[in-house]
């Protein structure tokens, strides 16, 4: 093999959740190796054994992807492990809690801001400051269908993850008619703990996620499948994209 031959190093932020376990097991199949960070340790480094299970390499790491000493440190070590980072899933991300905006805990708020924007920010930042110089590479950020509509009850979630929309596109921009490319994947509800939590807490604060409209549930592997297709060189000309992942729940 040569080294034009080689696959590309992938990185997956909340890499022990349901969805980046998902995106972890996915670009395993299309990645040299893989490296999975999650603030929880033991999640991360239950997905790397999954990947090696699997016949692929894994590197786990224990951060926090809104503390930006930890964002340089594990982009740092990934590199220095893997080697070049050629695709990277800024999929971590916390719900907040649901309450009806004009009781929306402040300290949640700006809990949720700090890792669903800052988080997604810094790790755009060193990842980009590592491939703009190499002129190659594709990240994927994890946005939701919250980053296009409203939802009763998820204030902070809901301005989040617009947010991450816009992140999405400035960079995209940012890195137009280079070979580097930012997208953003949008999924409605997914078989997961975090809609298990927010649908729990829904029911006990009487606040209405119903009233988002329902649709079926899909799978993380449904997400895990266009953030692949989004990172791969099928998407070559797919530049700051919205792709919902929804089964038409936001067509309605
Ligand atoms: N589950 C859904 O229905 C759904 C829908 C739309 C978008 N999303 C988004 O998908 C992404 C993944 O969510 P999920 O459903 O897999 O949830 P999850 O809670 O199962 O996974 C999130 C992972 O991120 C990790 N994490 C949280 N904060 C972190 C931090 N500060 N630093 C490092 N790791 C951190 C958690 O430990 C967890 O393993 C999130 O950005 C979420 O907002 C989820």
């Amino acid at each position: 093999m040569t080294a034009t031959d080689r696959r590309p190093v992938a990185l997956v932020t909340g890499g022990g959740g349901d969805i980046g376990r998902a995106i972890a097991l996915r670009l395993a199949r299309m990645s040299d190796a893989v490296a999975i960070v999650d603030r929880d340790e033991a999640a991360a480094n239950a997905v790397a054994r999954l990947v090696e299970d699997g016949g692929g390499k894994a590197l786990a790491i224990s951060a926090d992807v809104a503390s930006a000493r930890d964002t340089a440190a594990f982009i740092e070590t990934v590199e220095a492990r893997l080697g070049p980072i050629g695709i990277f899933a800024n999929n971590a991300g916390i719900e907040g809690v649901v309450a009806p905006l004009h009781q929306y805990p402040d300290d949640t708020f700006d809990r949720v801001l700090q890792v669903n924007v800052k988080g997604v920010f810094l790790g755009l930042k060193h990842v980009l400051a590592r491939m703009i110089p190499r002129g190659a590479g594709t990240i994927v950020n994890t946005a939701s269908t919250s980053a296009i509509r409203g939802r009763a009850g998820l204030a902070g979630y809901v301005a989040s993850k617009h947010a991450v929309l816009g992140l999405t596109r400035t960079a995209a921009l940012e890195v137009g008619g280079t070979k580097i490319r930012v997208n953003a994947v949008l999924p409605g509800p997914i078989e997961s703990r975090m809609i298990r939590e927010l649908e729990g807490q829904s029911r006990d604060n009487a606040v209405a996620l119903r009233r988002n409209g329902a649709a079926a549930h899909g799978r993380p592997q449904d997400v895990a499948n266009i953030v692949a297709f989004l990172a791969s060189d099928e998407a070559a000309h797919v530049n700051g994209a919205a792709w919902v992942v929804d089964g038409g729940m936001t067509v309605a």
